[in-house]
Protein backbone atom coordinates (compact mmCIF):
# COMPACT_ATOMS: atom_id res chain seq x y z
CA UNK A 1 0.00 0.00 0.00
CA UNK A 2 0.75 3.59 -0.59
CA UNK A 3 1.98 5.58 2.30
CA UNK A 4 -0.22 7.85 3.85
CA UNK A 5 2.23 10.48 3.61
CA UNK A 6 2.96 9.45 0.19
CA UNK A 7 -0.16 10.26 -1.00
CA UNK A 8 -0.46 13.23 0.96
CA UNK A 9 2.63 14.60 -0.84
CA UNK A 10 1.43 13.56 -4.21
CA UNK A 11 -1.48 16.00 -3.60
CA UNK A 12 0.70 18.50 -2.02
CA UNK A 13 2.93 18.33 -5.36
CA UNK A 14 -0.15 18.70 -7.78
CA UNK A 15 -1.31 21.88 -5.87
CA UNK A 16 2.46 23.64 -5.79
CA UNK A 17 2.48 23.01 -9.73
CA UNK A 18 -1.06 24.42 -10.02
CA UNK A 19 0.52 27.24 -8.35
CA UNK A 20 3.22 27.59 -10.48
CA UNK A 21 5.55 26.73 -7.73
CA UNK A 22 8.40 24.14 -7.95
CA UNK A 23 7.10 20.91 -6.32
CA UNK A 24 10.02 19.80 -4.84
CA UNK A 25 8.77 22.16 -2.11
CA UNK A 26 5.71 20.08 -1.55
CA UNK A 27 7.13 18.09 1.92
CA UNK A 28 4.77 16.65 4.03
CA UNK A 29 4.99 15.63 7.26
CA UNK A 30 3.91 15.04 10.40
CA UNK A 31 2.54 17.75 12.54
CA UNK A 32 5.33 18.72 15.48
CA UNK A 33 2.02 20.46 16.98
CA UNK A 34 -0.35 17.48 17.25
CA UNK A 35 -2.52 19.98 19.28
CA UNK A 36 -2.77 22.67 16.54
CA UNK A 37 -2.84 19.65 13.48
CA UNK A 38 -2.25 16.30 12.38
CA UNK A 39 0.07 16.91 9.40
CA UNK A 40 2.03 20.10 8.09
CA UNK A 41 3.79 21.53 4.54
CA UNK A 42 6.44 23.88 5.79
CA UNK A 43 7.53 23.84 1.77
CA UNK A 44 5.97 27.75 1.74
CA UNK A 45 8.87 28.82 3.46
CA UNK A 46 11.70 27.33 1.50
CA UNK A 47 9.51 28.48 -1.82
CA UNK A 48 9.50 32.13 -0.84
CA UNK A 49 12.99 32.66 -0.89
CA UNK A 50 13.44 31.45 -4.23
CA UNK A 51 10.26 33.11 -5.91
CA UNK A 52 11.51 36.35 -3.66
CA UNK A 53 7.72 36.95 -1.94
CA UNK A 54 6.12 36.37 1.70
CA UNK A 55 5.80 32.91 2.47
CA UNK A 56 2.09 33.23 3.84
CA UNK A 57 1.41 34.40 0.51
CA UNK A 58 2.08 31.20 -0.98
CA UNK A 59 0.43 28.94 1.62
CA UNK A 60 -2.37 30.75 1.31
CA UNK A 61 -2.17 30.51 -2.71
CA UNK A 62 -1.69 26.51 -1.37
CA UNK A 63 -4.57 26.79 0.88
CA UNK A 64 -6.90 27.73 -1.87
CA UNK A 65 -6.50 24.84 -3.84
CA UNK A 66 -6.58 22.30 -0.92
CA UNK A 67 -9.73 23.15 0.50
CA UNK A 68 -11.21 20.72 -2.67
CA UNK A 69 -9.56 17.89 -1.49
CA UNK A 70 -10.92 14.60 -0.78
CA UNK A 71 -8.12 13.40 1.73
CA UNK A 72 -7.72 17.11 3.72
CA UNK A 73 -9.59 18.98 5.59
CA UNK A 74 -9.26 21.91 8.02
CA UNK A 75 -6.68 23.03 5.63
CA UNK A 76 -4.85 26.59 7.00
CA UNK A 77 -2.31 28.75 6.36
CA UNK A 78 -0.50 30.01 9.19
CA UNK A 79 2.23 32.99 10.10
CA UNK A 80 4.84 33.16 8.60
CA UNK A 81 3.97 30.14 5.95
CA UNK A 82 2.96 26.76 7.78
CA UNK A 83 0.24 25.15 5.79
CA UNK A 84 -1.36 23.04 8.72
CA UNK A 85 -4.15 19.97 7.39
CA UNK A 86 -6.04 17.23 9.26
CA UNK A 87 -7.14 14.32 7.35
CA UNK A 88 -10.71 13.24 6.29
CA UNK A 89 -12.07 10.59 8.45
CA UNK A 90 -13.32 8.86 5.62
CA UNK A 91 -10.18 8.76 4.06
CA UNK A 92 -8.49 7.53 6.92
CA UNK A 93 -11.23 5.16 7.93
CA UNK A 94 -10.61 3.59 4.27
CA UNK A 95 -6.94 3.30 4.82
CA UNK A 96 -7.38 1.22 7.93
CA UNK A 97 -9.79 -0.91 6.58
CA UNK A 98 -7.27 -1.44 3.44
CA UNK A 99 -4.43 -2.24 5.84
CA UNK A 100 -7.01 -4.75 7.99
CA UNK A 101 -7.52 -6.85 4.80
CA UNK A 102 -3.84 -7.14 4.22
CA UNK A 103 -1.18 -9.79 5.80
CA UNK A 104 1.27 -7.37 6.24
CA UNK A 105 -0.99 -4.53 6.92
CA UNK A 106 -0.10 -2.93 4.35
CA UNK A 107 4.00 -2.90 4.20
CA UNK A 108 5.57 -4.14 0.81
CA UNK A 109 9.48 -5.01 1.39
CA UNK A 110 11.72 -3.87 -0.13
CA UNK A 111 12.74 -4.50 -3.70
CA UNK A 112 15.95 -6.41 -3.52
CA UNK A 113 15.53 -9.43 -1.56
CA UNK A 114 19.00 -9.81 0.00
CA UNK A 115 20.69 -13.09 1.58
CA UNK A 116 21.98 -11.61 4.90
CA UNK A 117 23.80 -13.59 7.20
CA UNK A 118 23.28 -11.90 11.06
CA UNK A 119 26.35 -13.19 13.54
CA UNK A 120 24.77 -12.41 16.76
CA UNK A 121 24.84 -14.91 19.94
CA UNK A 122 28.33 -15.14 19.86
CA UNK A 123 28.64 -17.01 23.29
CA UNK A 124 31.91 -18.47 24.42
CA UNK A 125 31.80 -22.60 24.79
CA UNK A 126 32.18 -23.20 28.46
CA UNK A 127 32.27 -19.55 29.35
CA UNK A 128 29.07 -18.41 31.44
CA UNK A 129 26.93 -16.74 29.81
CA UNK A 130 27.04 -12.46 30.74
CA UNK A 131 24.99 -9.94 29.98
CA UNK A 132 26.72 -8.48 27.05
CA UNK A 133 26.15 -12.11 25.07
CA UNK A 134 22.92 -11.57 26.44
CA UNK A 135 21.95 -8.21 24.54
CA UNK A 136 23.89 -9.91 21.44
CA UNK A 137 21.00 -12.53 21.50
CA UNK A 138 18.19 -10.19 22.28
CA UNK A 139 19.28 -6.98 19.56
CA UNK A 140 20.65 -9.79 17.11
CA UNK A 141 17.58 -12.19 17.22
CA UNK A 142 15.38 -9.06 16.74
CA UNK A 143 17.38 -7.65 13.82
CA UNK A 144 16.98 -11.22 12.55
CA UNK A 145 13.36 -11.33 12.79
CA UNK A 146 12.66 -7.89 11.32
CA UNK A 147 14.52 -8.68 7.79
CA UNK A 148 13.00 -11.97 7.46
CA UNK A 149 9.88 -9.90 7.38
CA UNK A 150 11.49 -7.72 5.41
CA UNK A 151 11.45 -11.03 3.19
CA UNK A 152 15.40 -11.06 3.23
CA UNK A 153 16.82 -14.69 2.84
CA UNK A 154 18.50 -14.39 6.22
CA UNK A 155 20.78 -16.68 7.90
CA UNK A 156 21.18 -16.33 11.91
CA UNK A 157 24.52 -17.55 12.82
CA UNK A 158 25.41 -17.99 16.70
CA UNK A 159 29.17 -18.22 15.97
CA UNK A 160 30.50 -19.45 19.25
CA UNK A 161 33.64 -18.85 20.82
CA UNK A 162 35.04 -22.02 20.87
CA UNK A 163 38.58 -22.21 19.68
CA UNK A 164 40.04 -20.53 22.15
CA UNK A 165 42.61 -20.77 25.05
CA UNK A 166 39.52 -21.87 27.30
CA UNK A 167 39.94 -24.63 25.99
CA UNK A 168 43.21 -25.29 26.59
CA UNK A 169 42.46 -24.66 30.40
CA UNK A 170 40.07 -26.99 30.57
CA UNK A 171 41.77 -29.14 29.12
CA UNK A 172 44.78 -29.10 31.87
CA UNK A 173 42.54 -28.84 34.77
CA UNK A 174 40.90 -32.09 34.16
CA UNK A 175 44.13 -33.64 33.57
CA UNK A 176 44.75 -32.64 37.19
CA UNK A 177 41.87 -33.64 38.36
CA UNK A 178 41.40 -36.96 36.44
CA UNK A 179 44.56 -37.88 35.16
CA UNK A 180 43.29 -41.19 34.68
CA UNK A 181 41.56 -40.28 32.19
CA UNK A 182 42.32 -42.39 28.73
CA UNK A 183 42.58 -38.81 27.08
CA UNK A 184 45.68 -38.10 29.17
CA UNK A 185 47.58 -41.57 28.48
CA UNK A 186 49.79 -41.40 25.53
CA UNK A 187 50.33 -45.32 24.82
CA UNK A 188 46.19 -45.50 24.56
CA UNK A 189 45.08 -46.07 21.37
CA UNK A 190 41.74 -47.07 21.35
CA UNK A 191 38.54 -45.46 20.63
CA UNK A 192 37.35 -42.52 23.33
CA UNK A 193 34.81 -43.19 25.18
CA UNK A 194 30.89 -41.48 24.09
CA UNK A 195 30.19 -40.33 27.35
CA UNK A 196 32.13 -37.03 28.24
CA UNK A 197 34.12 -37.13 31.11
CA UNK A 198 32.17 -34.27 32.96
CA UNK A 199 28.66 -32.92 33.33
CA UNK A 200 27.51 -29.29 32.34
CA UNK A 201 28.19 -27.99 36.13
CA UNK A 202 31.22 -30.11 36.46
CA UNK A 203 32.06 -27.81 33.61
CA UNK A 204 31.17 -25.02 34.39
CA UNK A 205 33.27 -25.20 37.87
CA UNK A 206 35.85 -26.20 35.79
CA UNK A 207 36.49 -23.11 33.76
CA UNK A 208 36.09 -20.63 36.36
CA UNK A 209 38.92 -22.66 38.56
CA UNK A 210 41.53 -23.03 35.57
CA UNK A 211 40.99 -19.04 34.47
CA UNK A 212 41.95 -18.62 38.80
CA UNK A 213 44.82 -20.61 38.30
CA UNK A 214 46.30 -19.13 35.54
CA UNK A 215 46.14 -15.46 36.53
CA UNK A 216 48.09 -16.68 39.50
CA UNK A 217 50.35 -19.65 37.88
CA UNK A 218 52.33 -18.46 34.99
CA UNK A 219 53.54 -22.21 34.66
CA UNK A 220 49.54 -23.45 34.73
CA UNK A 221 48.92 -20.99 31.91
CA UNK A 222 51.26 -21.92 29.94
CA UNK A 223 50.29 -25.35 29.77
CA UNK A 224 47.50 -24.25 28.60
CA UNK A 225 48.65 -22.44 26.15
CA UNK A 226 50.42 -25.49 24.84
CA UNK A 227 47.35 -27.46 25.30
CA UNK A 228 45.49 -25.08 23.37
CA UNK A 229 47.76 -25.56 20.20
CA UNK A 230 47.73 -28.90 20.73
CA UNK A 231 44.30 -29.39 20.15
CA UNK A 232 44.66 -26.75 17.03
CA UNK A 233 47.17 -28.81 15.56
CA UNK A 234 44.57 -31.72 15.91
CA UNK A 235 45.63 -33.85 18.54
CA UNK A 236 43.39 -36.37 18.68
CA UNK A 237 43.00 -37.38 22.57
CA UNK A 238 42.53 -33.54 23.12
CA UNK A 239 40.09 -33.08 20.39
CA UNK A 240 37.91 -35.67 21.71
CA UNK A 241 37.82 -33.69 25.42
CA UNK A 242 37.25 -30.74 23.26
CA UNK A 243 34.36 -32.16 21.29
CA UNK A 244 32.46 -33.42 24.79
CA UNK A 245 33.46 -29.87 25.76
CA UNK A 246 31.28 -28.51 22.69
CA UNK A 247 28.29 -31.07 22.67
CA UNK A 248 27.69 -30.34 26.48
CA UNK A 249 27.98 -26.90 26.58
CA UNK A 250 25.74 -26.67 23.25
CA UNK A 251 23.01 -28.77 25.09
CA UNK A 252 22.96 -26.17 27.81
CA UNK A 253 23.33 -22.72 25.17
CA UNK A 254 20.49 -24.34 23.49
CA UNK A 255 18.09 -24.19 26.45
CA UNK A 256 19.10 -20.73 27.75
CA UNK A 257 18.79 -19.70 24.40
CA UNK A 258 15.48 -21.77 23.85
CA UNK A 259 14.39 -19.45 27.59
CA UNK A 260 15.32 -16.24 25.87
CA UNK A 261 13.38 -17.23 23.02
CA UNK A 262 16.36 -17.10 20.83
CA UNK A 263 16.71 -19.59 17.91
CA UNK A 264 19.20 -19.80 15.44
CA UNK A 265 19.60 -21.48 11.98
CA UNK A 266 23.49 -22.19 11.92
CA UNK A 267 25.47 -23.17 15.11
CA UNK A 268 28.82 -22.63 13.39
CA UNK A 269 32.36 -20.86 15.73
CA UNK A 270 35.36 -19.97 15.24
CA UNK A 271 36.81 -23.59 14.96
CA UNK A 272 34.57 -24.24 11.73
CA UNK A 273 36.53 -21.29 10.23
CA UNK A 274 40.30 -23.28 11.17
CA UNK A 275 40.75 -24.95 8.11
CA UNK A 276 40.17 -21.83 6.01
CA UNK A 277 43.32 -20.07 7.54
CA UNK A 278 45.87 -21.51 5.19
CA UNK A 279 44.09 -19.90 2.41
CA UNK A 280 43.52 -16.72 3.97
CA UNK A 281 47.15 -16.99 4.47
CA UNK A 282 48.04 -17.71 1.21
CA UNK A 283 45.33 -15.17 0.00
CA UNK A 284 46.81 -12.09 1.48
CA UNK A 285 50.33 -13.13 0.54
CA UNK A 286 49.58 -13.47 -3.20
CA UNK A 287 48.13 -9.86 -3.31
CA UNK A 288 51.01 -8.76 -1.55
CA UNK A 289 49.24 -7.49 1.62
CA UNK A 290 51.17 -8.85 4.26
CA UNK A 291 54.09 -7.89 5.85
CA UNK A 292 55.97 -8.53 9.02
CA UNK A 293 55.70 -5.99 11.88
CA UNK A 294 57.69 -6.82 15.24
CA UNK A 295 57.75 -10.46 14.59
CA UNK A 296 53.56 -10.82 13.70
CA UNK A 297 52.00 -10.72 10.14
CA UNK A 298 49.95 -7.76 9.42
CA UNK A 299 47.86 -6.07 7.18
CA UNK A 300 47.85 -2.38 6.84
CA UNK A 301 44.30 -0.51 6.88
CA UNK A 302 44.54 3.13 7.59
CA UNK A 303 43.24 5.08 4.84
CA UNK A 304 43.92 8.69 3.83
CA UNK A 305 41.03 10.09 5.38
CA UNK A 306 41.06 8.34 8.64
CA UNK A 307 41.22 11.34 11.18
CA UNK A 308 42.24 8.96 13.92
CA UNK A 309 44.96 6.09 13.98
CA UNK A 310 43.96 2.62 12.46
CA UNK A 311 46.46 0.30 13.47
CA UNK A 312 47.49 -2.72 11.21
CA UNK A 313 45.51 -6.12 11.32
CA UNK A 314 47.23 -8.37 13.40
CA UNK A 315 46.78 -12.19 11.37
CA UNK A 316 49.27 -14.07 12.02
CA UNK A 317 51.25 -13.88 15.75
CA UNK A 318 55.02 -14.54 15.95
CA UNK A 319 54.70 -17.81 16.63
CA UNK A 320 52.31 -18.69 14.03
CA UNK A 321 49.06 -18.68 16.30
CA UNK A 322 46.01 -17.36 14.42
CA UNK A 323 43.83 -14.27 16.00
CA UNK A 324 40.22 -13.14 16.89
CA UNK A 325 40.60 -11.06 13.47
CA UNK A 326 42.03 -14.19 11.22
CA UNK A 327 38.91 -16.24 12.67
CA UNK A 328 36.75 -13.25 11.59
CA UNK A 329 38.37 -13.58 8.19
CA UNK A 330 38.53 -17.06 7.42
CA UNK A 331 34.66 -17.11 8.47
CA UNK A 332 34.13 -14.29 6.01
CA UNK A 333 35.87 -16.71 3.58
CA UNK A 334 33.52 -19.91 4.23
CA UNK A 335 30.30 -17.39 4.27
CA UNK A 336 31.17 -16.16 0.61
CA UNK A 337 31.54 -19.84 0.10
CA UNK A 338 28.63 -21.18 1.14
CA UNK A 339 25.80 -18.00 0.97
CA UNK A 340 27.51 -14.97 -0.80
CA UNK A 341 25.78 -12.91 1.55
CA UNK A 342 24.71 -9.48 -0.24
CA UNK A 343 25.03 -8.25 4.19
CA UNK A 344 26.61 -9.74 6.94
CA UNK A 345 25.68 -8.06 10.30
CA UNK A 346 27.62 -8.09 13.42
CA UNK A 347 25.89 -7.50 16.62
CA UNK A 348 29.02 -7.68 19.24
CA UNK A 349 29.91 -4.72 22.15
CA UNK A 350 30.60 -1.76 20.99
CA UNK A 351 33.99 -1.16 22.13
CA UNK A 352 34.68 -4.28 19.41
CA UNK A 353 34.36 -1.36 16.82
CA UNK A 354 38.07 -1.53 15.70
CA UNK A 355 38.17 -4.83 15.67
CA UNK A 356 35.82 -5.08 12.97
CA UNK A 357 36.86 -1.91 11.68
CA UNK A 358 40.07 -3.94 10.41
CA UNK A 359 38.53 -7.01 9.82
CA UNK A 360 35.85 -5.45 6.90
CA UNK A 361 38.70 -3.23 5.78
CA UNK A 362 41.16 -6.37 5.50
CA UNK A 363 38.15 -8.19 3.84
CA UNK A 364 37.24 -5.61 1.27
CA UNK A 365 41.10 -5.13 0.65
CA UNK A 366 41.52 -8.72 -0.28
CA UNK A 367 38.55 -9.23 -1.88
CA UNK A 368 37.58 -11.84 0.14
CA UNK A 369 33.94 -10.44 -0.29
CA UNK A 370 32.68 -8.47 -3.37
CA UNK A 371 32.75 -4.49 -3.56
CA UNK A 372 29.16 -4.22 -2.97
CA UNK A 373 29.26 -6.61 0.03
CA UNK A 374 27.72 -4.61 2.91
CA UNK A 375 29.85 -5.58 6.18
CA UNK A 376 28.08 -4.11 8.72
CA UNK A 377 28.98 -4.08 12.62
CA UNK A 378 26.06 -3.46 15.32
CA UNK A 379 27.21 -2.59 18.02
CA UNK A 380 25.98 -2.06 21.10
CA UNK A 381 26.22 -0.40 24.52
CA UNK A 382 26.65 -1.51 28.44
CA UNK A 383 24.14 -3.05 29.93
CA UNK A 384 24.42 -1.21 33.82
CA UNK A 385 23.57 -1.43 37.23
CA UNK A 386 21.29 1.10 38.94
CA UNK A 387 24.77 2.96 39.93
CA UNK A 388 25.64 3.36 36.37
CA UNK A 389 28.54 0.61 36.49
CA UNK A 390 28.65 -2.22 34.73
CA UNK A 391 25.84 -4.39 35.68
CA UNK A 392 26.92 -6.86 38.30
CA UNK A 393 24.97 -9.21 41.06
CA UNK A 394 24.59 -8.26 44.87
CA UNK A 395 27.92 -9.97 45.77
CA UNK A 396 29.77 -8.44 43.25
CA UNK A 397 30.09 -10.99 40.27
CA UNK A 398 28.66 -10.64 36.84
CA UNK A 399 25.29 -12.44 36.32
CA UNK A 400 24.72 -15.36 35.18
CA UNK A 401 21.64 -15.40 32.51
CA UNK A 402 19.74 -17.93 34.36
CA UNK A 403 19.59 -15.87 37.80
CA UNK A 404 18.82 -13.00 35.54
CA UNK A 405 15.73 -14.38 34.21
CA UNK A 406 14.66 -15.90 37.71
CA UNK A 407 15.04 -12.24 39.12
CA UNK A 408 12.47 -10.59 36.49
CA UNK A 409 10.22 -13.60 36.40
CA UNK A 410 10.19 -13.39 40.34
CA UNK A 411 9.15 -10.06 40.10
CA UNK A 412 6.91 -10.50 37.92
CA UNK A 413 5.08 -13.19 39.65
CA UNK A 414 4.74 -11.16 42.64
CA UNK A 415 2.89 -8.75 40.27
CA UNK A 416 0.85 -11.02 39.35
CA UNK A 417 -0.22 -12.22 42.49
CA UNK A 418 -1.22 -9.09 44.03
CA UNK A 419 -3.94 -9.40 41.77
CA UNK A 420 -4.67 -12.52 42.35
CA UNK A 421 -6.92 -13.72 39.71
CA UNK A 422 -4.97 -16.49 38.47
CA UNK A 423 -3.82 -19.91 39.69
CA UNK A 424 -0.47 -20.14 40.99
CA UNK A 425 0.55 -22.48 38.33
CA UNK A 426 -0.59 -20.08 36.07
CA UNK A 427 0.69 -16.88 37.35
CA UNK A 428 4.01 -18.83 36.84
CA UNK A 429 3.82 -19.65 33.62
CA UNK A 430 2.30 -16.32 32.59
CA UNK A 431 5.56 -14.47 34.77
CA UNK A 432 7.40 -16.72 32.47
CA UNK A 433 6.14 -14.93 29.58
CA UNK A 434 5.82 -11.61 30.85
CA UNK A 435 9.40 -11.49 32.19
CA UNK A 436 10.74 -12.14 28.79
CA UNK A 437 9.01 -9.24 27.83
CA UNK A 438 10.28 -6.99 30.47
CA UNK A 439 13.91 -7.95 29.97
CA UNK A 440 13.72 -7.99 26.12
CA UNK A 441 11.69 -4.70 25.91
CA UNK A 442 13.52 -3.16 28.52
CA UNK A 443 16.54 -3.65 26.43
CA UNK A 444 15.28 -3.26 22.93
CA UNK A 445 13.66 -0.01 23.71
CA UNK A 446 17.25 1.71 23.88
CA UNK A 447 18.96 2.54 21.00
CA UNK A 448 21.49 -0.73 20.51
CA UNK A 449 24.53 1.65 20.92
CA UNK A 450 23.98 3.50 24.17
CA UNK A 451 24.47 1.91 27.49
CA UNK A 452 21.65 1.52 29.68
CA UNK A 453 20.44 1.01 33.18
CA UNK A 454 18.88 -2.19 33.74
CA UNK A 455 16.36 -1.91 36.30
CA UNK A 456 14.12 -4.73 37.48
CA UNK A 457 11.62 -2.79 39.02
CA UNK A 458 10.54 -0.03 36.19
CA UNK A 459 10.88 -3.00 33.49
CA UNK A 460 8.81 -5.23 34.91
CA UNK A 461 6.35 -2.85 35.95
CA UNK A 462 2.68 -3.00 34.28
CA UNK A 463 2.78 0.76 33.59
CA UNK A 464 4.75 2.95 31.73
CA UNK A 465 7.02 2.44 28.65
CA UNK A 466 7.73 -1.93 29.34
CA UNK A 467 7.06 -4.64 27.72
CA UNK A 468 4.52 -5.91 30.51
CA UNK A 469 2.43 -2.54 29.74
CA UNK A 470 2.41 -3.41 26.06
CA UNK A 471 1.41 -7.40 26.63
CA UNK A 472 -1.03 -5.84 29.36
CA UNK A 473 -2.82 -4.12 26.38
CA UNK A 474 -2.65 -7.07 24.54
CA UNK A 475 -4.60 -9.12 26.93
CA UNK A 476 -6.87 -6.01 27.71
CA UNK A 477 -7.99 -6.18 24.03
CA UNK A 478 -8.67 -10.05 23.40
CA UNK A 479 -11.01 -9.70 26.47
CA UNK A 480 -12.88 -7.82 25.07
CA UNK A 481 -12.86 -9.66 21.71
CA UNK A 482 -13.67 -12.77 23.79
CA UNK A 483 -16.56 -10.73 25.29
CA UNK A 484 -18.21 -9.83 22.13
CA UNK A 485 -17.69 -13.25 21.10
CA UNK A 486 -16.70 -13.19 17.51
CA UNK A 487 -14.51 -12.09 15.03
CA UNK A 488 -16.65 -9.61 12.58
CA UNK A 489 -15.38 -8.01 9.30
CA UNK A 490 -17.17 -5.08 9.68
CA UNK A 491 -15.36 -2.23 8.40
CA UNK A 492 -14.11 0.35 10.83
CA UNK A 493 -16.63 3.68 10.62
CA UNK A 494 -14.92 6.80 9.95
CA UNK A 495 -13.72 8.79 13.75
CA UNK A 496 -16.30 10.98 15.21
CA UNK A 497 -14.29 11.09 18.42
CA UNK A 498 -10.52 12.33 19.32
CA UNK A 499 -9.06 9.41 20.72
CA UNK A 500 -10.63 6.56 18.39
CA UNK A 501 -9.33 8.91 14.92
CA UNK A 502 -5.91 9.10 17.40
CA UNK A 503 -5.78 5.19 17.04
CA UNK A 504 -6.36 5.03 13.24
CA UNK A 505 -3.60 7.44 12.75
CA UNK A 506 -1.15 5.73 14.75
CA UNK A 507 -1.69 2.16 13.35
CA UNK A 508 -1.66 4.32 9.82
CA UNK A 509 1.96 4.63 9.78
CA UNK A 510 2.54 1.09 10.55
CA UNK A 511 4.33 0.65 7.68
CA UNK A 512 6.40 3.85 7.80
CA UNK A 513 8.14 2.16 11.24
CA UNK A 514 8.93 -1.33 10.03
CA UNK A 515 10.60 0.42 6.81
CA UNK A 516 12.30 2.72 9.29
CA UNK A 517 13.52 -0.34 11.55
CA UNK A 518 14.45 -2.56 8.34
CA UNK A 519 17.16 0.58 7.02
CA UNK A 520 18.19 1.20 10.48
CA UNK A 521 18.23 -1.83 12.02
CA UNK A 522 16.61 -0.17 14.72
CA UNK A 523 14.02 -2.32 16.71
CA UNK A 524 13.84 0.34 18.72
CA UNK A 525 11.47 1.99 16.46
CA UNK A 526 9.24 -0.99 17.15
CA UNK A 527 9.19 -0.31 20.60
CA UNK A 528 8.90 3.50 20.34
CA UNK A 529 5.78 2.94 17.75
CA UNK A 530 3.84 0.12 20.10
CA UNK A 531 4.03 2.29 22.82
CA UNK A 532 1.71 5.10 20.88
CA UNK A 533 -0.05 2.12 19.81
CA UNK A 534 -0.66 0.78 23.17
CA UNK A 535 -1.22 4.55 24.45
CA UNK A 536 -3.81 5.36 21.90
CA UNK A 537 -5.60 2.31 21.87
CA UNK A 538 -5.83 2.66 25.74
CA UNK A 539 -7.23 5.99 25.43
CA UNK A 540 -9.83 5.30 23.57
CA UNK A 541 -10.61 2.67 25.19
CA UNK A 542 -11.58 4.94 28.58
CA UNK A 543 -13.51 7.24 25.91
CA UNK A 544 -15.62 4.40 24.76
CA UNK A 545 -18.34 1.81 25.96
CA UNK A 546 -16.89 -0.64 23.23
CA UNK A 547 -19.32 -3.54 24.41
CA UNK A 548 -22.03 -1.30 25.67
CA UNK A 549 -22.29 0.45 22.22
CA UNK A 550 -26.25 0.20 21.39
CA UNK A 551 -25.68 0.81 17.67
CA UNK A 552 -24.54 -2.94 16.29
CA UNK A 553 -23.08 -1.63 12.97
CA UNK A 554 -21.09 1.09 15.21
CA UNK A 555 -19.77 -1.81 17.76
CA UNK A 556 -18.65 -3.83 15.45
CA UNK A 557 -16.64 -1.32 13.99
CA UNK A 558 -14.81 -0.80 16.93
CA UNK A 559 -14.34 -4.31 17.08
CA UNK A 560 -12.71 -4.42 13.87
CA UNK A 561 -10.48 -1.48 14.63
CA UNK A 562 -9.32 -2.87 18.24
CA UNK A 563 -8.44 -6.92 16.24
CA UNK A 564 -6.54 -5.05 13.80
CA UNK A 565 -4.75 -2.94 16.79
CA UNK A 566 -4.16 -6.43 18.59
CA UNK A 567 -2.67 -7.92 14.95
CA UNK A 568 -0.48 -5.20 14.67
CA UNK A 569 0.87 -5.28 18.51
CA UNK A 570 1.32 -9.31 18.50
CA UNK A 571 3.30 -8.69 15.02
CA UNK A 572 5.16 -6.28 16.49
CA UNK A 573 6.27 -8.00 19.77
CA UNK A 574 6.81 -11.19 17.45
CA UNK A 575 9.58 -8.93 15.48
CA UNK A 576 11.29 -8.14 18.96
CA UNK A 577 11.38 -11.61 20.03
CA UNK A 578 8.35 -12.25 22.45
CA UNK A 579 4.75 -12.97 22.61
CA UNK A 580 1.85 -12.40 24.76
CA UNK A 581 -0.45 -14.21 27.57
CA UNK A 582 -3.86 -15.43 27.20
CA UNK A 583 -4.59 -13.18 30.27
CA UNK A 584 -2.40 -11.63 32.75
N1 LIG B 1 32.67 -14.51 21.19
C1 LIG B 1 32.82 -13.09 21.12
C2 LIG B 1 32.76 -12.47 22.53
O1 LIG B 1 32.33 -13.09 23.46
C3 LIG B 1 31.76 -12.44 20.28
C4 LIG B 1 31.73 -12.88 18.85
C5 LIG B 1 31.20 -11.83 17.93
N2 LIG B 1 31.18 -12.27 16.57
C6 LIG B 1 32.24 -12.29 15.76
N3 LIG B 1 32.10 -12.78 14.55
N4 LIG B 1 33.40 -11.83 16.13
O2 LIG B 1 33.16 -11.34 22.68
Amino acid sequence: MKRIIDILTEELKEAFEQCDIDSKFAKVSVSNRPDLCEYQCNGAMAAAKQYKTAPIKIAEKIVDVLKNSNNMKDVTAVMPGFINFNLNSDFVADYINEMAKDAKFGYEPSEKNKSIVVDYGGANVAKPLHVGHLRSAVIGESIKRILKYDENTVIGDVHLGDWGLQMGLIIVELKERKPELVYFDENYSGEYPKEAPFTISELEEIYPCASGKSKENPEFKEMAHQATLKLQQGYAPYRAIWEHILKVSIEDLKKNYGNLNVEFDLWKGESDADPYIPGLIKLLNDKSLLHESQGAMVVDVMEETDSKEIPPCIVQKSDGAALYATSDLATLIQREEDYKPDMVIYVADKRQEMHFTQVFRVAKKAGIVGENTELVFNGFGTMNGKDGKPFKTRDGGVMRLENLIKEIDGAVYNKIMENRTVSEEEAKKTADIVGLSALKYGDLSNQAAKDYIFDIERFSSFEGNTGPYILYTIVRIKSIIEKYGRETEAKVLPADKGSEKELMLVLSKYQDMIKTAVEELAPHKICAYIYDVANAFNKFYHDTKILAEEDEEKKAGYISLITLTKNILEQSIDLLGFEAPERM
